[in-house]
């Protein structure tokens, strides 16, 4: 079976996205699924194009168990043709994706994260960028409730075989 392909987008493709990708590839591995998927991040700018994760999210990530290995890069044309699922942080990184697609129909493709977080309140990841720590480990709690949500929404969607190893 061809692998699924995820793309998940944010402005800077270093705090919000990275950490999606790293996290949506740690609880796929968890249930047994790693061979089912592929993932990737970028940003919709080009502001920190071959950077490492923000240092705060990366030691963030770390205190809750998860590495990241990413480096920043910006959302192509081609992205749009090539994945299967593109997860928007927040409603501006939805609209920008849409306004690449520019008419190209991108129904049961794009999504907003949080469309799958069971307790959304609001429908954005906030940007923690300028903001101070406890930013960073809200916005770990929304993408690990939105990719578990994600992931259940997935094997439905797919059909995937209940290989959980460990949740
Ligand atoms: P991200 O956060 O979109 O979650 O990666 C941001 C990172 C950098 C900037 C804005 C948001 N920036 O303006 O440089």
């Amino acid at each position: 079976m061809k692998p699924i392909s995820v793309l998940f987008v944010c402005l800077g493709n270093i705090c919000r996205s990275p950490l999606a990708e790293a996290l949506f590839n740690h609880k796929t591995r968890q249930r047994g699924w790693k061979d089912y998927f592929i993932a990737d991040s970028c940003g919709t700018s080009g502001y920190h194009i071959g950077d490492p994760p923000d240092r705060r999210t990366l030691a963030n990530a770390r205190k809750n168990g998860i590495e990241i290995n990413h480096r920043g890069r910006q959302l192509s044309q081609q992205d749009l043709d090539r994945f299967d699922y593109i997860l928007a942080m927040d409603e501006d990184n939805y609209a920008d994706v849409a306004l690449l697609a520019s008419g190209k129909n991108l129904k049961d493709k794009l999504y907003l994260m949080r469309h799958f977080d069971a307790q959304a309140h609001g429908t954005s990841v906030p940007d923690p960028y300028y903001g101070g720590e406890e930013g960073f480990q809200q916005v770990f709690e929304i993408l690990d409730r939105s990719i578990e949500g994600f992931l259940d929404y997935l094997a439905t969607r797919h059909s995937l075989a209940n290989q959980h190893l460990k949740r």
